[in-house]
């Protein structure tokens, strides 16, 4: 697919057929991730798969029970490693850059499902130490988001965008 048309056709697919996602096809998605910037190439991505039903009712839950994360065949866990963005960037490393690598490889990911006909969809709404508590995350260890994939069982769709011309600035606010 063209990236204009991939950009274009993304949407969040929140209901998944119940059609199982070989793991091949999950490597090819991470692998897209994994060409992801991050600040300073501390490179502090980690990528969770999370296939067993009891774990992803356990992520769903914690999601203030968004379930349909559960009904996806895999879901995947964007997390980064903060201690690799502290040794060089202290506060800023931790508390900023760390979510933003975290949130670019997101990205990558949902665009990657759209460009082979997977739905996803970025899940944001969670509590931190339950989530990490599920998945036995270090401490430093935070988790970005939590991403359904599967087949798409709908269509969602498009939704409006505020008109660009609303929301570009030329040389001040
Ligand atoms: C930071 C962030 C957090 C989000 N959290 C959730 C979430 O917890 N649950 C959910 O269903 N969608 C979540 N979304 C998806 C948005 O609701 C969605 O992107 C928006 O409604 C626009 O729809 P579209 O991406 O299909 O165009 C999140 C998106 C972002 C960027």
């Amino acid at each position: 697919m063209e990236f204009i048309q991939v950009v274009a056709r993304r949407r969040m697919v929140r209901e998944f057929a119940d059609e199982p996602i070989p793991n091949d096809v999950v490597m090819k998605i991470l692998e897209v991730a994994h060409r992801s910037p991050s600040a300073g190439h501390l490179q502090p991505q980690e990528f969770i798969i999370v296939r067993s039903a009891e774990q992803k009712r356990k992520l769903a839950r914690a999601a203030l029970n968004q379930m349909f994360i559960a009904q996806a065949p895999v879901v995947v866990v964007v997390c980064s490693d903060t201690r690799r963005n502290v040794w060089r960037y202290g506060k800023r490393g931790r508390d900023f850059y760390s979510i933003i690598d975290g949130a670019f490889a997101s990205m990558l990911i949902l665009l990657a499902c759209t460009n082979l006909g997977l739905g996803a969809c970025f899940v944001g709404a969670f509590d931190d130490e339950e989530v990490s508590r599920v998945l036995n995350l270090p401490r430093e260890v935070r988790p970005i988001g939590i991403i359904p994939i599967g087949k798409p069982a709908e269509k969602p769709e498009k939704l409006g965008r505020r008109p660009l011309k609303e929301i570009i600035h030329y040389e001040q606010w």
